[in-house]
């Protein structure tokens, strides 16, 4: 099945129908040698002058020139860099970073400062078994590994692994067969694996220039190093990936991670002393990662941690800086490769291009007589020929003469000794410089780092990756001596990256596992609470049914409460009327003076959760205190003025000024009040105060008061709406509809008091176990069931108990169960509202989430957020649901085609919150698509309402009375 080839990378093994036509293409090309060149099979253009031909040889060769020496000298100098230009482009790309870093587009920037997603260094207690699929870091092959994390320091199990040969047609040919070649390597490489064909996870470096988006989403910005596929660039390479496995069909594989080869040996560095932040390739192409604080990466918009950012810069150009210690090679290269003009950095360092550069080097030298006596072989001519292994064989001092010689015979050379010597010496030309203009981007790389980290003496680990660094024999002792020498206070260590950097790649798809879980988690932990057009149009249903037979007096959820008010204001009323506001968030004492306008003089008093929760008799006594408190700041003392009672909690009304409590709601709880008259309460109270004079005169629920007091403004609106500590509605329905009202013309306003729909059960399909703990906590379990899953007093414990169970499921908070996430009511209501504006940071979030104490890690404010929307979201929509059911109600009565109709809202919720109003408004629209909504904000309160409900009353009882 397999055709082996033994190189000197190992086994390289190639699936027989993936076998390139040519296979002794193979056996020259260890590790893979990518058709970087635009001429391939042609002669090289290198060396030639216009005019000039081809060497034909005599057989004895041309005599050595007299100037051989100088023209060798003069090829060399060409090589050769100054401390003062490498310092020029350690300045001129660091320049270059802290532009891109800053988001500065002009002049575009040399360097692209990509970030990836990878967060933090590894913790060390990563583990399971992962896949990685390595491409594009080394030549044109491509790697699969099966990596065993062990979660234990120091406890390594070597990973298993197998190269496979790109075909050359593959990296030129479409994206697509590209991709299919990758998943059959794959299935090839698990066949021969004991493992299952479920559930594998997939890390994937994909070492080529990419936006990344997330930690499995990626898209390529431009192929580089001799890959030219096309319909790649400008796709998420993880979705063709996945789409590849999937057309292969053998595995089931996810793939979790997609991650740049820097990245990978960064990750797979073994924890030491020192951090390891910063992951440096020197392999066919050459690039380096480094850990950057998150603030200064503008496009993230995040300014806590750090974030892994990878340079690319194998793209740094920069005329001024790299102009000078450019050569005639590096030009001619550039102008024969693939993609000229790109990469210009990369050329000069970058293993694909050190074998092409000596080979330039060697044709010309031969071609002016100094070397081989002039006699070039067609090899030495053609491109791409000498190759990354040879010079570093070539050149390295154990090698020995005989060993050159070898090399360059192969090449159908016929080296003189002075020959070897002096293809020694091109050898370590090309190659010094590469690490002498590594070390200068290195260098660059450290500055910005101690600068960031503010630091005197910067220390710090160095992973160290790709062939060029592990092959080569001086590159990585030119490159330290150099960084020392222009970056002298960094104390650097340099550690060679393990198994290739796929040990890494397998941390950060065990990272990227573990968040893909949790959003598994999450979403279903929230599935509940997403609900779809049906379930909203049946609550919509059962509220109509429920209204109907609410109203016809039978049982049902929803008590329907006559008010009797008939009418909303006409503008004759007139007058200094006092009002309370009993039930909200506030309590309040107004004044309100109708004239042809409405002024309004308030004060907010407090209500004692002992108060509330106490007896009646307190409860009553203390609202009696803050009325007298405030008619002697006003004036008003001996005065008794009509007052109208905005009550805010279900009540059987007799009469405009007869109300008894049918139950206590939302936090309310005092002694010996419910099923007693209100106003008795309040009248019994004031007797004993006995100096006050008090005219109670009407008793209103706030969403009536809500209404009047928008209907003052407003004469179509017919709906109020509240959605605060509590919920309710109510709605002019027509009196002929109203049980035990008498009368058959006219209207007559209905408190639905809709906070308790759903009481008897109905809602219990959409009930999710959350909203089943918070009404088991609350003082009225049972009760109050739709308003429980969408007012403001209930709707931040339904987010702390979701935040609890996904802390005990280990996926926020590192699974640490925190005292203050346990405290009931620690999550209000108004953090939603804050948390959910579109004008907050993710770092503000965090830091109203810090403020209450919680362990964060970015992910964690992420999903907190997320939890946040899905629970006022199903909250807007189900309000939404209801106010359609109610409009219809009214289009209904009316016989009408279309309806237009303003509903008065008040309330913290609806008010506070970024995003509710406008569901609650699109719900509408979805369910009631014959009724045209418009939603009113009261500005005033219910209190004014309620004064004005009372002016109604008088005004009525003067006219009768005349
Ligand atoms: C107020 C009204 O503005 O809103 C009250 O005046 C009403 O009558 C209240 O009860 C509802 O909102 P919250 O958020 O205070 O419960
Ligand atoms: C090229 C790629 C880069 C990679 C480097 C080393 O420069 O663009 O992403 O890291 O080669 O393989
Ligand atoms: C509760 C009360 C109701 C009031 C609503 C809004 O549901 O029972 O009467 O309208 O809260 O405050």
């Amino acid at each position: 099945m397999f055709v082996s080839l033994l190189g000197t990378l190992g086994c390289l093994t190639l699936p027989d129908e993936l076998r390139p036509e040519e296979s002794d293409q193979l056996l020259c090309v260890p590790g893979g040698q990518p058709p970087l060149w635009k001429f391939m099979d042609s002669i090289g253009s290198e060396g030639l002058q216009q005019g000039e031909e081809a060497l034909s040889c005599p057989e004895e060769g041309l005599p050595r020139p007299s100037d051989s020496s100088e023209l060798v000298q003069d090829c060399l100098q060409q090589f050769k860099v100054t401390v003062a230009q490498l310092q020029q482009i350690q300045a001129s790309l660091l320049g270059s970073m802290e532009q891109a870093l800053r988001g500065q587009a002009s002049p575009v920037p040399a360097v692209r400062m990509l970030p990836t997603y990878v967060g933090s260094t590894p913790h060390g207690t990563e583990q399971g078994d992962f896949v990685v699929l390595e491409l594009g870091a080394t030549g044109a092959s491509l790697r699969v590994l099966w990596v065993t994390l062990t979660g234990i320091e120091g406890h390594r199990v070597e990973p298993r692994s197998q190269e496979f040969v790109i075909p050359q047609d593959v990296m030129l040919g479409a994206g697509q067969q590209l991709f299919d070649f990758a998943a059959r390597c794959l299935s090839e490489f698990l066949d021969a694996q004991p493992v299952s064909k479920q559930g594998l996870q997939l890390g994937f470096s994909f070492s080529f220039p990419c936006h990344q988006t997330g930690l499995d989403r990626s898209t390529l910005i431009s192929w580089t190093k001799g890959f030219r596929c096309s319909g790649v660039e400008g796709q998420d390479v993880v979705q063709l990936l996945r789409d590849a496995i999937q057309r292969q069909g053998a595995y089931n594989i996810n793939v979790v991670a997609v991650v740049n080869d820097t990245v990978g040996t960064m990750m797979g560095c073994e924890l030491g002393a020192r951090p390891c932040e910063v992951g440096l390739v020197v392999d066919t192409g050459t690039n380096v990662c480094y850990m950057e604080e998150a603030r200064d990466v503008a496009v993230l918009d995040e300014d806590r941690g750090r974030v892994c950012v990878s340079v690319e810069w194998g793209s740094f150009s920069d005329d001024r800086a790299l102009g000078p210690v450019l050569t005639a090679f590096d030009h001619t290269l550039d102008h024969e490769s693939l993609n000229p003009g790109a990469q210009r950095f990369e050329k000069m360092i970058g293993g694909l291009y050190l074998g092409e550069l000596v080979r330039l080097v060697l044709a010309h030298l031969t071609r002016r007589g100094v070397l081989f006596r002039g006699c070039p072989s067609p090899a030495l001519l053609s491109q791409g020929s000498v190759l990354l292994e040879h010079v570093a064989e070539m050149e390295d001092p154990s090698a020995g003469a005989a060993r050159v010689h070898a090399i360059l015979q192969d090449l159908g050379l016929s080296p003189e000794a002075s020959d070897v010597e002096l293809v020694q010496r091109v050898c370590a030309a090309v190659c010094t410089r590469a690490a002498q203009l590594c070390a200068a981007a290195l260098a660059a790389v450290l500055s910005r780092l101690q600068h960031s980290r503010e630091q005197q003496t910067l220390q710090v680990a160095v992973a160290t990756g790709g062939r060029v660094c592990e092959r080569h024999p001086r590159f990585c002792s030119i490159l330290q001596g150099t960084v020392m020498l222009l970056a002298p206070e960094c104390d650097v260590s340099f550690i060679p990256s393990a198994d290739g950097g796929g040990r890494g790649v397998a941390m950060v798809t065990a990272v990227a596992a573990r968040l893909a879980a949790h959003r598994r988690l999450l979403e279903e932990t929230l599935a509940p609470f997403r609900l779809n057009h049906d379930q909203l149009a049946a609550v919509q249903a059962q509220m109509r049914e429920a209204m109907a037979k609410g109203l016809r007096g039978e049982a049902s959820s929803l008590r329907m409460l006559p008010t009797y008010v008939r009418a909303t204001p006409d503008g004759s009323e007139r007058g200094d009327f006092l009002a309370l506001d009993l039930g909200g968030t506030n309590f309040r004492v107004l004044l309100v003076r109708v004239t042809t306008c409405v002024q309004i003089t308030s004060q907010i008093y407090s209500i004692p959760e002992s108060v509330a929760q106490g007896s009646g008799q307190q409860l009553f006594d203390h609202i009696v205190d803050c009325i007298v408190d405030f008619q002697q700041k006003q004036g008003l003392s001996g005065q008794s003025l009509p007052l109208g009672f905005t009550f805010s909690f279900p009540c059987k009304q007799l009469g405009l000024d007869q109300g008894i409590l049918l139950n206590w709601t939302k936090g309310f709880n005092a002694s010996d009040c419910e099923g007693q008259d209100v106003v008795s309460l309040l009248r019994e109270a004031i007797t004993r105060r006995q100096a006050v004079e008090l005219n109670v005169v009407a008793i209103v629920n706030d969403t009536v008061g809500t209404m009047m007091s928008c209907g003052y403004e407003d004469p179509r609106c017919e709906i109020g709406l509240i959605v605060g500590t509590g919920t309710n509605a109510c709605y002019m329905e027509e009196l002929r509809n109203v049980a035990g009202v008498p009368g058959d013309s006219g209207h007559m306003c209905i408190n639905m008091e809709w906070g308790a729909f759903g009481d008897d059960g109905s809602l219990d399909t959409l009930s999710t176990c959350f909203d089943a703990s918070v009404d088991q906590a609350s003082i009225n379990p049972g009760k109050q069931r739709f308003e429980k899953m969408i007012s403001g007093m209930y709707l931040g414990e339904i987010v702390r108990h979701i935040l609890l169970h996904l802390t005990s499921l280990g996926v926020l908070f590192r699974g640490q169960q925190t005292q203050r996430l346990q405290t009931r009511d620690i999550f209000k209501t108004k953090f939603l509202s804050e948390i959910e504006s579109d004008s907050l940071a993710l770092r503000q979030v965090r830091a109203i989430l810090e403020d209450l104490g919680l362990p964060l890690t970015s992910d964690d404010t992420l999903m907190v957020l997320e939890v946040c929307q899905a629970v006022s979201q199903r909250a807007a929509q189900l309000c939404g649901a209801g106010v359609a059911a109610v409009a219809e109600k009214i289009r209904e009565n009316r016989g009408l085609e279309e309806l237009a109709v303003s509903v008065g809202v008040d309330g913290t919720l609806y008010k506070l919150h970024p995003h509710f109003s406008s569901l609650v408004a699109a719900t509408v629209r979805e369910l009631a698509p014959h009724c045209a909504v418009t939603f009113l904000q009261s500005e005033d309160g219910s209190g004014k309402g309620a004064a004005l409900v009372t002016a109604v009353a008088c005004r009525l009882a003067q006219s009768t009375r005349v």
